[in-house]
């Protein structure tokens, strides 16, 4: 280790398996690795400190030393207590290319503990820009700040026990800790130097949009998610490689003529009936948004109310990024062994603290990711990764490929924002923003030679006729693909 190294993670002796699967995954990643040859001689990246809240697996570590190749100081955590890959973690602690505290199966308390090293970096205010992952990072500094100018103007002190949100209830302590401390202006010096954030997922990106609503939000913000080449592609096609996934790791259950009922089709949830119904599955829908139902209806899914399926179905899968979907009360009705599982980025779809304290409720530890829960009647349903996201929790989340679309819009936000540190010009603090599309459009045409794929070309008498630039962009920006 070289002095000054910081790191936390499992198991320093799995850095090799780490290595050699990274190895595998720089090929299946042709954005990043694109991205790492295109600015080799002038790294745009050169002198950012760049903290990232994102599930710590082996693509993720790609990104990492993609923007490390690129020129940034990285500092590390995953944003969910069970989807970091131990050897992943270890890959990059032995390379060095980023602090990185993170391990599978932290407590909430050690969660939020590695959030707060990711982001505190010595010797100066915190990082350049942010890369954060459902905006849990994004919610610290924002609290945090909060809770500085109450104590400046009344001395009063956050009280985690006035929350029942485990979570809210370690973000208060962190920051009540903090200012104990004397460290009393720690979070508003961190979003003041901080030059932007880019957000991977559509529920950190709502949560973005509601506190620019409410004139809330203190920083520049990318929306990532919104690229058509991550939205349609790792929320698709990428739950759709990762739930099965996820399922069968956990379960190993036939998943052929079962009902499968997800909840939410949006484009999480498309990717995830995509699969079941190609696995043979009898797929039904739970919808909220006439147009997602219809389109359901439309694609030879049943759509019910959860009420109605709650008896007959086999697995149920939550893909809202909504709360309060699958209630105790709903679970208790389920058949015997029933599969109930979230791919939402958060844990708040299923009511699992009404599932623990159902009377009479009975949990048996089948294997790590894997309870069952047996109520007093007898019959029990199978609860995967308590909640959370299971195919981060079961599994190990998208396979390279298509998160290799994902992270090189990750990359080009970082240098968006790098390269406009100085300006208020394009972004501005407080707003949110999309990359423009004919970024978009080189993400996909990067991934399109490894496919095998040909890319017709239109001349310039068709470009006229359609009124676009030969070159592209090809659609207008509210074109939904
Ligand atoms: N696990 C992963 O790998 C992964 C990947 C991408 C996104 N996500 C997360 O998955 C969630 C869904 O993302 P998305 O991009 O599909 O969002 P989306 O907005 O496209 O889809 C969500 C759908 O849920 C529906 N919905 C909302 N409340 C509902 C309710 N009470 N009952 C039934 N349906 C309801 C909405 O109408 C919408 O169609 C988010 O939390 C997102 O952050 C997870």
């Amino acid at each position: 280790m070289v002095e000054g190294y910081e790191c936390e993670i499992k198991d320093m002796s799995l850095h090799e398996f780490g290595r050699k699967e990274l190895d595998i995954a720089q090929v299946e990643m042709p954005g990043l690795m694109a991205l790492r040859d295109e600015f080799k001689d002038a790294p745009p990246l050169k002198g950012a400190k760049i903290s990232g809240s994102l599930h710590m697996t082996i693509q993720t570590a790609a990104l990492i030393e993609t923007c490390h190749s690129l020129g940034a100081e990285l500092r590390w955590c995953s944003c969910n207590i069970y989807s970091t890959q131990d050897h992943a973690a270890a890959a990059i602690a032995k390379a060095q290319t980023a602090a990185v505290f993170a391990w599978k199966n932290e407590s909430l308390e050690e969660y939020w503990e590695c959030t707060l090293k990711m982001l505190t970096w010595p010797d100066c205010d915190g990082p350049d820009i942010l890369i954060d992952d459902g905006g849990d990072a994004t919610l610290l500094m924002h609290e945090g700040e909060k809770y500085e100018l109450e104590f400046e103007k009344n001395g009063t002190l956050p009280d985690p026990q006035s929350t029942n949100n485990r979570e809210m209830q370690q973000v208060l302590r962190i920051i009540r800790r903090e200012l104990e401390n004397g460290n009393t202006k720690k979070w508003g010096k961190m979003l003041n130097n901080l030059k932007g954030v880019s957000e991977e997922t559509t529920t950190g990106v709502a949560r973005l949009d509601q506190m620019s609503l409410k004139g809330e939000l203190r920083l520049k913000c990318i929306n990532v998610n919104d690229c058509v080449t991550k939205q349609k592609f790792d929320n698709v096609y990428g739950c759709r490689h990762s739930l099965p996934d996820g399922l069968m790791r956990a379960t190993d259950v036939m998943i052929a003529g079962k009902q499968v009922v997800i909840c939410g089709f949006g484009d999480v949830g498309k990717g995830c009936a995509q699969a079941m119904k190609a696995q043979g599955s009898r797929v039904v829908v739970v919808e909220v948004d006439p147009i997602c139902a219809l389109q359901a209806a439309m694609e030879g899914y049943e759509v019910k109310r959860l009420e109605s399926i709650l008896t007959t179905g086999d697995i149920f899968i939550t893909a809202t990024g909504n709360k309060g979907i699958i209630m105790a009360h709903h679970m208790a009705q389920m058949k015997n062994n029933a599969i109930v599982g979230n791919i939402g980025h958060f844990d708040n779809e299923i009511d699992m603290d009404g599932l623990d304290n159902y009377p009479g409720i009975k949990p048996m530890n089948v294997k790590e990711q894997v309870d069952r829960y047996e109520f007093p009647d007898g019959h029990g349903i199978i609860v995967l990764a308590q909640g959370r996201l299971l195919n981060l929790g079961c599994a190990t989340g998208h396979p390279s490929f298509v998160m290799s679309c994902s992270f090189t819009n990750q990359v080009l936000a970082q240098i968006e924002l790098w390269k406009e540190k100085d300006s208020d010009e394009k972004y501005q603090r407080g707003k949110v923003y999309v990359l423009p599309k004919h970024l978009d459009e080189k993400v996909a045409r990067l991934h399109l030679a490894s496919l095998n794929a040909e890319l017709t070309e239109l001349s310039t008498e068709q470009a006229d006729y359609i009124c676009v630039p030969q070159a592209g962009p090809f659609k207008k920006d509210a074109y939904r693909y």
